[in-house]
């Protein structure tokens, strides 16, 4: 009997942050498969497989609706998913949608044909399956005409994130943005388009320089959820139990966690 939401590891935290600052009251049961993570180098079917698992192991236990907090996820197995069909009363929801909408300043649910908006160059920072997907792309082409998208894919990011090594994590950022701006030399925008990335939020922003502006998700994730639950308040269901779930070591996610929110968080193996 709560908002489930699921992430292949520590990515979701930031998500879940935003969302527990933003909805105080909302009962939440965060699930990361830290046990298989990163899931952003492992083949579509690999991601759908595991994604599909877990999201019906949140429906099973009272969570009618679940939000993947994963890019990667997102990308590689929620079209799969809806399209294959979800149980009555259920619903799985993505990350990319409000990133996208907030990008070309569209409000909820506005399908209105695509068309000009003032953000032209947009660089995106995403793990190598996000980025292979194209599923990005496909889903700022419903929205908005003529943006030119360069993608950036950050290998080696999130693996340093899961094993608490900030320092190479934002070495790496730095080597990504470098790259990027050989292929790209002035974005306008960058989208930090993996749940992990905004723990490096900082180090992005002084790689990239205040010219340009940092689209990131969780707040806007939760703005969107805020939205959802007024207007479809009976997917939350009763009850006010708070979990936060791994498949991995709890001890050490609880200790990574807890270094991430900068608070007390402790996980339980499922
Ligand atoms: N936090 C996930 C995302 O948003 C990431 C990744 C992974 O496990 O590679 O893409």
């Amino acid at each position: 009997m709560a908002v489930g939401i699921f992430d292949s590891g520590l990515g979701g935290l930031t998500v879940l942050g935003a969302i527990e600052a933003r909805l105080p009251d909302l009962p939440v049961v965060y699930l990361g498969d830290n046990a298989n993570a990163p899931y952003g180098v492992r083949t579509a079917d690999d991601i759908h497989a595991l994604t599909k698992r877990h999201v019906e192991y949140l429906w099973a236990n009272g969570c009618d609706l679940v939000i993947l907090a994963c890019n990667t996820a997102s990308a590689a197995a929620l079209r799969r998913m809806q399209e294959a069909g979800v149980p009555k009363g259920k619903r799985v929801l993505g990350v990319f949608v409000p990133l996208i909408e907030a990008l070309t300043e569209r409000q909820w649910g506005d399908n209105s044909p695509p068309r000009e908006v003032a953000i032209k160059h947009v660089a995106l920072f995403a793990t190598p399956t996000t980025v292979s997907s194209r599923a990005f792309q496909r889903e700022l082409a419903f929205r908005a005409i003529g943006v030119d998208v360069e993608a950036q894919s950050c290998g080696g990011v999130v693996d340093a994130i899961e094993e608490g090594d900030m320092i190479l994590a934002e070495a790496l950022v730095r080597s990504h943005v470098d790259a990027l701006r050989r292929k790209m030399p002035e974005p306008q925008a960058a989208v930090l388009g993996c749940t992990h990335y905004p723990l490096l939020e900082e180090a992005f922003r002084a790689a990239l320089g205040p010219e340009v502006t940092v689209f990131s998700q969780p707040a806007l994730v939760a703005d969107s959820l805020a939205d959802y639950v007024a207007r479809r308040p009976e997917m939350v269901g009763e009850g006010a139990e708070r979990r936060t779930l791994t498949t991995g070591d709890a001890a050490r996610v609880s200790d990574r966690a807890t270094q991430f929110l900068r608070r007390p968080i402790r996980f339980e193996k499922v």
